[in-house]
């Protein structure tokens, strides 16, 4: 009898020691597939962002910051001195409007404190602030209150794919369609059925649900895929947006603590071997726009300290990547989520899983597909979209949304999705990837040519802006092509979005203007740089800095 307690006790004492060890070389091989950088590690992140002093940079400091010599200080000071002026003699109706709306919209207060680094931006709002309201739009173009007309490169947060006269014929021909019924919900117009077989036709999928935003139609794909394969996790790769809601959006800018979610390193062995070895991951999330930057997060001028962002795309190496994911999915059961909420209808009509040759088990769609109306859709094969399971009744995956299939938003996305059929949009498709590939290769021919430090990366017609030079002054840039008459989101030159209905000539002139710019900029002297002058040594001075406001040695 003692002898079998001894064994038992044995044994139990070997069976503890492995599965402490098997846990032990799970968390290890989690912590190899987390990205070293923070954005890697959303808690550390949090923690990291907590401790973030807020300072502000005096006049004198603004223009000097870079220990810049005397003329060219001078110089810096004389340029944003022409630029504000500029600005209050061009667009004084647009302007005096959003310092108005300021006052009650928060999020007008959130992105003119973001646009540029936060050390510079309560000097920079004193003497130049941007406009955000317009009066019309036509073609590529955008006219503000003041009656100035810009290129918009802002695609309208992706929404405009195809030029905002499309969507207005979307909205007009769709909300014709549905006049009889009016806003009524909760039935639907016929209009429903025909998008339903369409985007299932599309997207090869069999069941489709209707939200009202992407964030909506992201938080009902992936609850879905934890009700069927009864596991809570979900994979994200590191820097990709899925819209705003709590498990997609682990860190920085989410009060709540980081759950049932792991952030790994996209196209990487390291995360490959967690999908194979882990038991508790329901779900992967793939944001294909992550292709143009992988593992880092989407470029703001915020975060532009110095000239370390980079970018560049591979076709190749990301479609690898996706059927790696596609095949260790398969193996698991691991519900592969495409989230196509922004490059939908954006690469092709079939999307990310056309263009990269990838099928998914569900896509999530929002933006353009709406016709300009807001929107979400997700679709999936029929075994992972049911909400109910018929043996336990009370096993259900609940969803609803009262503006879900509202009747215009559905009519505006049947004209849209009738329109993708016309010649005229299969042309533009069939022609976008050369077209603006090679639009980008001629910018950045002409920028390396004239000696300019900027370099162009896109994915097809989504464009970010990178710096040659060391510098901590590139987000200036953006003010400058405002001044030329491009129009950009809040993000500044992190993220152009081009529509395709862009012509040469359109395309000829936002290069000229753009060109004009930077010249501009680099006579102002923001570029200025000597041999000390490094991305390394600046991202040293600015720790340098915030170490001595923290710890009382200097003040802000
Ligand atoms: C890939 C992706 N998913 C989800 C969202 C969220 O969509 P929405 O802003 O409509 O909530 C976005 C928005 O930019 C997105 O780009």
């Amino acid at each position: 009898m003692e002898d079998q307690l001894k064994i038992i006790g044995v044994v139990s004492v070997a069976t503890l020691s492995m599965i402490v060890l098997r846990k032990i070389v799970h968390r290890l091989a989690l912590s190899r597939a987390k990205h070293p950088s923070l954005t890697g590690h959303s808690k550390m992140a949090k923690r990291v962002a907590r401790m973030l002093p807020g300072y502000a940079y005096d006049e004198a400091y603004f223009f000097a910051s870079d220990n810049a010599p005397a003329d060219i200080i001078q110089h810096r000071r004389a340029g944003l001195g022409k630029l504000a002026q500029l600005y209050a003699t061009r667009f004084p109706k647009s302007l005096a409007m959003t310092v108005e709306a300021a006052e009650n919209i928060s999020d007008l207060q959130f992105t003119s404190h973001y646009r540029v680094p936060y050390q510079y931006s309560a000097y920079l709002r004193g003497q130049l602030k941007t406009a955000s309201f317009i009066a019309a739009t036509d073609g590529v173009t955008m006219t503000d209150l003041d009656g100035n007309v810009f290129y918009d490169l802002t695609g309208s947060y992706g929404v405009n794919v195809f030029g905002l006269n499309f969507y207005k014929t979307c909205i007009a021909e769709g909300s014709a369609r549905v006049a009889e019924i009016g806003p009524v919900l909760g039935v639907y117009h016929p209009c429903v059925l025909s998008n339903v077989k369409k985007i299932c036709e599309i997207s090869g999928m069999e069941e489709v649900s209707f939200h009202m935003s992407g964030t909506e139609a992201v938080m009902q794909a992936v609850r879905l895929a934890r009700y069927h394969t009864k596991k809570n996790h979900l994979v994200r790769f590191c820097g990709a947006y899925h819209g705003w809601w709590e498990d997609v959006q682990p860190g920085i800018g989410n009060p709540v603590a980081p759950r049932d979610t792991y952030t790994l390193k996209e196209m990487h062995d390291d995360t490959l071997h967690v999908l194979r070895t882990r038991r508790d991951i329901a779900c992967v999330l793939v944001n294909p726009l992550q292709a143009l930057h992988p593992n880092k997060n989407a470029p703001g001028d915020s975060s532009l300290v110095d000239s370390a962002r980079q970018a560049g795309f591979n076709r190749a190496a990301y479609s690898a990547w996706l059927e790696s994911l596609r095949e260790v999915c398969s193996a698991r059961g691991i519900v592969l989520i495409f989230d196509e909420v922004f490059v939908g209808f954006r690469l092709g009509v079939g999307g990310a899983q056309e263009y990269f040759g990838v099928k998914a088990d569900m896509v999530t769609y929002g933006k353009t597909l709406g016709g300009g109306f807001p929107v979400g859709v997700v679709c999936g094969k029929r075994e992972w979209m049911r909400r109910f399971t018929p043996a336990r009744p009370a096993d259900i995956c609940f969803a609803r949304g009262t503006f879900n299939s509202h009747p215009y938003v559905m009519a505006a996305m049947q004209v849209f999705l009738e329109r993708l059929e016309t010649s005229d949009i299969k042309k533009i498709y069939a022609d976008c990837e050369t077209v603006w590939n090679s639009r980008a290769e001629l910018l950045n021919s002409q920028l390396q040519s004239l000696g300019l430090p900027i370099v162009i990366a896109n994915m097809s017609s989504i464009w970010t802006v990178s710096y040659t030079r060391a510098s901590r002054y590139n987000w200036m840039f953006q003010y400058y092509l405002r001044a030329e008459g491009l129009a950009l989101s809040w993000v500044g030159t992190g993220r152009f979005i081009f529509s395709l209905n862009y012509s040469d000539a359109d395309f000829a002139e936002v290069c000229s203007r753009f060109i004009n710019a930077a010249h501009k900029m680099q006579a102002d002297g923001w570029w200025w740089q000597d041999a000390t002058l490094t991305n390394k040594a600046i991202k040293r001075s600015i720790l340098k800095e915030m170490l001595s406001i923290k710890f009382g040695l200097r003040h802000g």
